[in-house]
C-alpha cells in the first residue's frame, strides 16, 4: 500500500518506519526542514532502540521516503496518517492547531479518494472537525472527491516503541464506513500473525479510548504514590505493600511502583486534556483532577527528603544525579521529574553533577538550559566525585546494580536518595549507606 505520514516525531517516524518494514511504500512528511534533511541523510533525530537500523534499511530498499512537501506525499497514497503534536494549550486543553492545519493542507492537495487517519491523541469530536476542515477546502476547489476520517490512536511506549508497534496488544480503529474499516484491516493484518487484535468501534469511542487508557495508567501511578506517602507517615514500607497488593490478579504488578511521579510527553498533557474535555461537557472529573495534583506534588518528594536531611539552605552542597530522561530507553525529558528536582535543589543553592546515558543534550539544550550550577559529566561514576549524595531519578539498566563500594569510596558521604526505589533489595543500610526512598521513613 502507498501511505503518507504527516508529522515525523516519535509517533510518525516509528509508525511510518514500521509500516515500511511490512512492505508498504511510506512517505513521511514534516514541516521541520532540519529534521527532514537529517532523515534524508540517514541521521535519526530521536533516540529509540532499533529505530535507526530500521529506518536505514527501509530507505535503502526504497520503502521509506522523507519530504517537507505534503502534496508530494499524498500523490498515489490511499491512506494518510496525521501524527503531528497535540501539545497542551494555555488552559491545559489539547492544542489542535497542528492537526487542523494538516487537515486543511490535505483538503487543498488531495487528488484521489483518501482515508485520513487521526493517529495523534485528540479530544473527542476532533474527527468531525478534521472532516469539516477537509470538506471546506474541497468545496472551495469544487471537488467531489471522497474521503473517510478514521481514529486510530497510538499506544506505543517510548523506549519500546518499535516492539510495541510491530507486536501491538491491540489496534483500535474508529470509523463509520465499511471501506475505511476494510482498508485499515488490510494495512494492519501483517502485524497479527497468530490472531488478530483489532478492536473496531465508533469514532468518538476510539478517541476516548486513548484518553481513558492514559488516565487509567496515570491513576495507578498516583494511587500508589499516595499510598507510599501514607506508608511513610504510618511506618509501613510501600515497596512491601506493592508486592502484597500486586499479587492480586485484579490489581497486578504493573504500574504500581512508588516513585518520583509520572512525566513524559503523554500522561501529563492527556490527563489535563481529559479534565478539560470533561469541564467543557459540564462534568467535574474529580478523580482525574486528583491524579494530577498528587503527581505534581510527588515530583518534589525527593527534593523534600534532601532538604530534610541537609537543611533548607543547600549552599555548599553538591548532589550527583543519575538519570534525566523521564524514563529509561529514551532521550525524552518532557515533564521529567528530574527537571523539577534539579530546579528545586539549584534554587536552594546546591550544585548539581548530572549524568544520563541519552538525555544530556536535551537537558543542556532545552529543559535545563540556562540554569547555572549544573555540570554534565560523561560517566555515572564521575558524578560521584565530591558529591554529598547520589540522587537516582531514572531507572536506566546501567544504574540497577552499581558497584556500591565504588559509590562509597567516591561520594563525600555515603548517602543515596532513590527516586525510583531501585535498591530495595540491596540492604544498603547494612552496607553503611544512609538510604532514602519513596514510601519508607
Ligand atoms: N510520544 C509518544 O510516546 C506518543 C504515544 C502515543 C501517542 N502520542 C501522540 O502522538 C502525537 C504526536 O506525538 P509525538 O510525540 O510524535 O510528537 P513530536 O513532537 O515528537 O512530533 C510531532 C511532529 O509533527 C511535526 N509537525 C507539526 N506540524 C506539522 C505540519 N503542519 N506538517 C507536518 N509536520 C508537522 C513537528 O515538526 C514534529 O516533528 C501527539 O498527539 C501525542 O500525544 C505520542
Amino acid at each position: 500500500m502507498n501511505l503518507a505520514v504527516i508529522g515525523s516525531g516519535y509517533v510518525g517516524l516509528v509508525s511510518g518506519t514500521c509500516f515500511a518494514e511490512m512492505g508498504n511504500k511510506v512517505t513521511c512528511v514534516d514541516i521541520d526542514t532540519i529534521k527532514i534533511e537529517k532523515l534524508q541523510n540517514g541521521v535519526i533525530p530521536i533516540f529509540e532502540p532499533g529505530l535507526e537500523q530500521m529506518v536505514l534499511k527501509n530507505v535503502k530498499n526504497k520503502n521509506l521516503f522523507f519530504t517537507t512537501q505534503l502534496n508530494e506525499a499524498l500523490k498515489g497514497s490511499e491512506i494518510v496518517f496525521i501524527a503531528v503534536g497535540t501539545p497542551m494549550g494555555a488552559d491545559g486543553s489539547a492544542d489542535l492547531q497542528y492537526v487542523l492545519a494538516v487537515a486543511k493542507s490535505i483538503g487543498q492537495s488531495m487528488q484521489q479518494r483518501l482515508v485520513v487517519v487521526d493517529k495523534s491523541t485528540v479530544p473527542i469530536g476532533t474527527a468531525d472537525k478534521v472532516k469539516a476542515t477537509i470538506q471546506k477546502e474541497l468545496d472551495i476547489r469544487k471537488s467531489d472527491l471522497k474521503f473517510d476520517v478514521v481514529s486510530n490512536p497510538e499506544f506505543l511506549k517510548e523506549g519500546a516503541a518499535i516492539a510495541d508497534f510491530m507486536k501491538p496488544d491491540r489496534v483500535v480503529i474508529g470509523a463509520d464506513t465499511d471501506y475505511a474499516f476494510e482498508l485499515m484491516k488490510q494495512l494492519y493484518s501483517p502485524f497479527f500473525r497468530t490472531h488478530d487484535r483489532f478492536i473496531t468501534m465508533d469514532i468518538r469511542s476510539a478517541e476516548m479510548t486513548k484518553y481513558a487508557a492514559n488516565a487509567m495508567l496515570a491513576t495507578k501511578i498516583s494511587f500508589m504514590n499516595e499510598i507510599a506517602n501514607i506508608c511513610e507517615k504510618v511506618g509501613a514500607d510501600a515497596n512491601q505493600v506493592r508486592i502484597g497488593i500486586g499479587s492480586d490478579k485484579r490489581i497486578g504488578y504493573n504500574f504500581i511502583y512508588p516513585g518520583a511521579g509520572y512525566g513524559g510527553s503523554c500522561f501529563p498533557k492527556d490527563v489535563k486534556a481529559l479534565r478539560n474535555i470533561a469541564i467543557e461537557h459540564d462534568y467535574e472529573a474529580k478523580l482525574i483532577i486528583s491524579v494530577e495534583e498528587v503527581n505534581d506534588a510527588q515530583k518534589l518528594v525527593i527534593a523534600q527528603k534532601i532538604v530534610k536531611r541537609f537543611g533548607e539552605d543547600l549552599t555548599g552542597f553538591t548532589f550527583g544525579i543519575w538519570g534525566l530522561a523521564f524514563k529509561p530507553g529514551t532521550d525524552d525529558m518532557r515533564e521529567a521529574p528530574a527537571i523539577y528536582v534539579i530546579k528545586e535543589l539549584v534554587k536552594r543553592g546546591a550544585i548539581i553533577k548530572a549524568y544520563d546515558p541519552k538525555a544530556m543534550n536535551e537537558a543542556k539544550e532545552h529543559y535545563l538550559k540556562g540554569i547555572q550550577n549544573i555540570e554534565y559529566v560523561d560517566s555515572k561514576y564521575e558524578v560521584l566525585k565530591n558529591s554529598d549524595a547520589l540522587v537516582l531519578l531514572t531507572e536506566w539498566k546501567e544504574f540497577r546494580s552499581p558497584d556500591f563500594e565504588e559509590l562509597k569510596n567516591q561520594l563525600k558521604k555515603a548517602i543515596i536518595f532513590d527516586g525510583r526505589n531501585q535498591y530495595n533489595t540491596f540492604n544498603l543500610e547494612a552496607k553503611g549507606f544512609e538510604y532514602y526512598q519513596i514510601g519508607k521513613q
